[in-house]
């Protein structure tokens, strides 16, 4: 094999290309908006505790099975399992992978489309001069259209970045904003827990509470990991067939990881102090939901000097560090239907994301006019929120473990995660040992154990 990518197919042009695309996917609400709230819901320290195991002995090698796949078969996540494993029905992950893009996509652009929303309410200044937070996220999700037209502005971006191309769409965008939005996060954490009351919440976070803890908990601690690092439906199969020849791909997945796990601890430290200071009673009483970042941050804006500024420019990356998560969803149904079903970028652009955008559409009005319609007791939007992480990408997760540690050839991801031998064989030894038993027999107990002890 040639030392570059095959052919005319696009690559990242620079190692830091490559992480900051697979961090900007991994970076986005599901560590700003969707870590605090999870972990409010599920009883705080013992929920990070678990995540953080998650993420180092089910997430790091999961990334590291999906950029293996996609760089040895350079293509989509359906064309790579069909090379890689020709005349079996292995394709079929490929083909969950694109159905979870679907789900996450649909309801991960409502809220995306709400950073809009509060971009221009930071910026117009009727955010910070709100009274009543709850009240004001209540009226605007609500509403039978204003939601649903900030979605579908979210989702033309998406699609115009998409339809540019990796090199130039991708990653230009991640390289600069992704950095100024962490510092911006550290200074309204220390804002937050500098709050009066805010050290019940540094303890909430910090301090595990296990009798909160059950197989749901469990599944919902790994669900999360799944999505925040964007594992479990081949975007990182599809990037990973970006990612040239000489890149160590085992440091790349540990460098990812890092930066969103830091990104999403970082986020529950500015909300959930926060929420103590601000509501002054436990967090049952306000039972979070998932406006909680929407109401909770703005009272935050409004105790700092120069908050408008601050609130203006959060909302603005925010809504950058979705669209980075949005482009990479976008992309794997866009790479399946240009390489396998031969469409061109343009019009494999438009017919994935207007598609995606009929279920958003009823994802967004689960809030206002479809908030009776409900399934197994979840909305619309609730239940591809929660079956798409925590079904959907862990039984995705479950299947990319599998094969690479019993189908893929051993030599073969030996050959890529090694560089030529530059990784130390016994570092090797373990990751497999993790990729072939510890991962897979864990992911399995979990969700056998979560579903049928404590139901959907
Ligand atoms: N990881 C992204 C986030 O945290 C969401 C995502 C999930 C993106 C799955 C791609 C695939 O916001």
């Amino acid at each position: 094999m040639s030392n570059l990518p095959s052919g005319n197919r696009d690559s990242f042009s620079s190692k830091f290309g490559v992480i900051a695309a697979a961090a900007g996917s991994a970076v986005g609400l599901g560590n700003i908006w969707r870590f605090p709230l999870v972990t409010t819901q599920n009883g705080g320290g013992a929920f990070l505790l678990l995540y953080i195991g998650f993420i180092l002995f089910i997430g790091i090698p999961v990334m590291l099975s999906e950029f293996t796949i996609g760089r040895r078969a350079q293509l989509n996540v359906f064309g790579s399992f069909k090379k890689l494993a020709p005349g079996t029905p292995w394709y079929l992950v490929g083909f969950l992978g694109i159905l979870t893009a679907f789900a996450i996509l649909a309801f991960y652009s409502t809220v995306a489309g709400w950073t809009l929303e509060y971009l221009v309410q930071a910026i117009s200044g009727k955010l910070l001069h709100t009274q009543d937070m709850e009240k004001n996220f209540a009226d605007f999700s609500t509403h039978p259209y204003r939601p649903i037209i900030w979605q579908l502005v979210f989702m033309l971006l998406t699609a115009f970045v998409v339809y540019a191309g990796i090199k130039k769409g991708i990653e230009k965008f991640t390289k600069i904003l992704m950095p100024v939005l962490l510092v911006l996060i550290i200074f309204v954490v220390i804002r937050s827990i500098s709050l009066p009351g805010a050290g019940e919440g540094v303890k909430y976070l910090f301090v595990p509470d296990w009798s909160a803890v059950n197989f749901k908990t469990v599944l919902m601690a790994l669900g999360q990991a799944a999505f925040s690092l964007s594992i479990g439906m081949g975007t990182l199969v599809t990037y990973g067939s970006y990612i040239r020849k000489d890149n160590n791909l085992l440091k790349t997945s540990a460098q990812v990881a890092l930066a969103d796990t830091s990104i999403a601890i970082l986020s529950s430290l500015m909300v959930i102090p926060a929420i103590f200071a601000f509501s002054a009673g436990t967090i049952d009483q306000m039972s979070p939901g998932p406006g909680l970042v929407f109401e909770v941050l703005p009272n935050v804006f409004k105790s700092m000097p120069g908050g408008i500024i601050f609130s203006i420019i959060f909302f603005f990356l925010l809504s950058v560090a979705a669209l980075t998560s949005t482009i990479s969803v976008l992309e794997v149904v866009v790479a399946y239907l240009k390489e396998e079903l031969k469409f061109s970028r343009g019009k494999a652009t438009l017919i994935g994301s207007i598609s995606i955008s009929i279920l958003g559409v009823l994802a967004t009005m689960s809030f206002g006019p479809l908030a009776d319609f409900q399934i197994f007791g979840y909305t619309i939007f609730g239940l591809l929120n929660y079956a798409s992480a925590n079904i959907m990408l862990t039984f995705g997760a479950l299947l990319i473990v599998v094969f690479v540690g019993w189908r893929m050839r051993k030599i073969a991801f030996m050959e890529e995660i090694s560089n030529k031998g530059q990784l130390v064989s016994v570092m090797f030894t373990i990751v497999f040992f993790i990729i072939r038993f510890i991962a897979p027999i864990a992911i399995g107990i979990i969700a056998v154990a979560a579903l049928f002890m404590e139901g959907l």
